[in-house]
């Protein structure tokens, strides 16, 4: 079966991301996810955020070893991704849960989760995708994948197309929910 990792990766082929385009990880950790987006946008810019400072200074130093500079770092929560990017987005990624070796008591929160979608979903060029990874397997993993569920399922499907890609026969395995605007979507704001 397709893995996790590598579906979250086939999502964003389907964004027809422009070498210059502009993209976010929302929840950097360590920065692998950073590192892949960066090489998507050689010609253009990753914004990424994390609220510990231990997954900024490691994503700087694994962008430094791979001779990467297209990317601008945040020391805040997604919740205020407003405040730092600008402009639209081609595509963007959330992986949920806590930082891989990090301090398990730091993980993400269903309200500031939540928050930080519903904006990063108003960022979206037409066509642009945003790709969330979410671990059911710890409650608050289970309740901020029930959360996003419950409030995507109101979104208006002449402009959004949402999927999930997940183990039905296991309900504790991480899955994949995926937001395409649609290609005729307009700005409301
Ligand atoms: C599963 S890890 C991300 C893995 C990462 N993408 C990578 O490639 O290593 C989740 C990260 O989300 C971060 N996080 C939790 N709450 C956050 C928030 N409100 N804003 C931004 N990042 C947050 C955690 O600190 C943790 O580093």
């Amino acid at each position: 079966m397709i893995k996790l990792l590598e579906m979250a990766k086939f999502f964003l082929t389907k964004a027809d991301i422009p070498s210059d385009g502009v993209l976010a990880d929302f929840t950097m950790g360590n920065g692998h996810d950073t590192l892949y987006l960066c090489r998507l946008v050689p010609m253009g810019m990753v914004y990424s955020f994390d609220i510990q400072k231990e997954a900024v200074e490691n994503t700087a130093k694994l962008l430094k070893e791979e001779g990467i500079s297209n990317a601008k770092l945040i020391y805040d929560s997604h919740a205020e991704l407003e405040k730092y990017i600008p402009g639209k987005i081609n595509a963007g990624m959330f992986n949920l849960g806590y930082r891989p070796g990090g301090d398990k008591k730091i993980h993400t929160m269903k309200e500031s989760t939540i928050k930080a979608i519903t904006a990063a979903i108003k960022k979206l060029v037409p066509g642009g995708i945003l790709v969330v990874s979410v671990y059911p397997g710890h409650e608050e993993g289970r309740l901020e994948g029930q959360l996003i569920e419950e409030t995507l399922c109101d979104y208006d499907k002449k402009d959004y197309s949402i999927v999930e890609y997940k183990l039905i026969n296991s309900p504790d395995s991480p899955f994949i929910i995926a937001v395409q605007a649609n290609s005729s979507y307009k700005e409301k704001d």
